[in-house]
């Protein structure tokens, strides 16, 4: 990207206080970040609420090195094969099946899990409204969008940060919505069977955005047909490829997903549809690293979660502060801490910035504060966790001295934060 639209455009996050194109934009930073070297803010004449220039990023990739998926690489060229669902594509398909999957599901593979949301809600050809959390990352809503559907933001119950029960029965009898989208806050699973009822005694397609959740365990038997979990395999993801994802769904709708993402060719013509589609397809160069990754996952998720523990077993001292408990729910792309207000929140994101620790803000806006958004009704509890919630970042990589570093300049930036309240 050119220097000067770079900086227009971080201008521009940080005055709408969009983290979330923060976020995409800060990928364009090089790793090393340039801490103690010229930085970025000395180049773009950025303004001092934004730093650019961070000595320990929120997150950092971790894929693996190109010597390790160099021999695939080369087999790719071998079989002259590059895309549309080839050799490569479906064995990485297969491995995470076996390590993802229940029985009755299938694993296919695409762009990224914004191109996999919208395939799940364009598979079973519904029009008209789809409900979904006003809590979430603002690629939920472009799916629906990008689907052709009506998205409506629903606030959030405030213990589990994701849309529940009575407020869903609710939302979906009064708007009559053909599908919901459930999303797993931060990637950290739940058993969603009581929300699958409800959706089902309703008539509504369900579709589970669990972009960074890849790689902790799922639902043992899967949720059945016109259920469709999706991931994200983003660079910024626990098991990361650079840009790609993955949606699980029952056996059934299998070919429904590839016609999806392949322009509906092959479906086009079939009254079960669907009756068009998109280029959404992952290529055999994504699915070479991602047949390595599959391998390092593990180990990957367990040191996330170990890591995720420290903050876990520190925060406890904190009454001010809430905290996830379970450490194996999730992958822990980030680990999110829900800080006593709005100020704090900004204190701590400051405070850390100073000592050179980048702390962002998840999800942030609420979707009813988005533009032309339709929301159920009010969104207070949305509104309130996308004010006071940070999340810290998380290592696999992270060496014991650079652990220890980063943890103490969380919790120095959280003190500071905090003893100005
Ligand atoms: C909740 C949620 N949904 C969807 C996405 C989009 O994932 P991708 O970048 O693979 O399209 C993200 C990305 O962080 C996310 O957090």
């Amino acid at each position: 990207m050119p220097a000067a639209g770079r900086v227009q455009s971080r201008r521009y996050a940080a005055r709408v206080g969009y983290d979330a194109l923060a976020r995409y934009q800060s990928e364009s930073v090089p790793p090393g970040n340039g801490w103690g070297r010229q930085s970025l803010a000395e180049n773009d004449a950025l303004s001092a609420d934004l730093p650019v220039s961070y000595r320990h990023r929120a997150v950092v990739p971790d894929l693996p090195a190109p010597a390790e998926y160099l021999p695939l690489l080369e087999e790719i060229h071998q079989n002259r094969w590059y895309s549309n669902f080839g050799p490569l594509v479906r064995r990485l398909e297969h491995q995470l099946q076996t390590a993802f999957a229940a029985r009755e599901e299938s694993c296919v593979t695409c762009s990224s899990a914004t191109a996999g949301l919208s395939a799940a809600l364009l598979t079973v050809g519904q029009a008209g409204q789809v409900l979904l959390p006003a809590f979430t990352f603002p690629a939920s809503l472009g799916a629906v969008r990008a689907a052709g559907m009506m998205p409506v933001a629903v606030d959030v119950d405030a213990q589990s940060w994701a849309l529940r029960g009575d407020r869903l029965d609710r939302a979906l009898a009064e708007t009559g919505a053909a599908a919901v989208m459930l999303v797993a806050p931060f990637g950290m699973h739940r058993n969603w069977e009581a929300e699958v009822a409800i959706c089902r005694k309703r008539g509504a397609v369900v579709v589970i955005d669990n972009a960074s959740g890849l790689g902790s365990p799922r639902s043992a038997n899967g949720y059945g047909e016109r259920v469709f979990e999706v991931f994200s395999m983003h660079a910024t993801k626990p098991f990361a490829v650079g840009e790609g994802g993955v949606i699980i769904a029952h056996h059934g709708h299998e070919d429904a997903l590839r016609a999806a993402l392949n322009f509906a060719l092959n479906s086009h013509a079939d009254p079960e549809g669907p009756a068009w589609g998109f280029n959404g397809k992952m290529s055999e160069f994504h699915a070479a690293i991602g047949i390595v990754q599959s391998t390092r996952i593990r180990d990957i998720v367990r040191r996330r979660q170990a890591f995720a523990a420290i903050y876990r077993d520190r925060l406890a001292r904190y009454s001010q502060l809430v905290c996830p408990q379970a450490m194996q729910c999730a992958p822990w792309q980030v680990f999110p801490v829900l800080l006593p207000s709005a100020s704090a929140a900004e204190r701590f994101v400051q405070a850390a910035a100073a000592v050179g620790l980048e702390i962002r803000r998840y999800y942030r806006p609420s979707l009813s504060r988005w533009p032309q958004i339709r929301c159920f009704d009010a969104c207070p509890v949305a509104e309130d966790l996308s004010e006071r919630m940070c999340v810290l970042p998380v290592r696999a990589l992270a060496a014991g001295p650079e652990t220890e570093q980063i943890v103490q300049l969380v919790f120095d930036a959280l003190d500071r934060a905090l003893t100005q309240l």
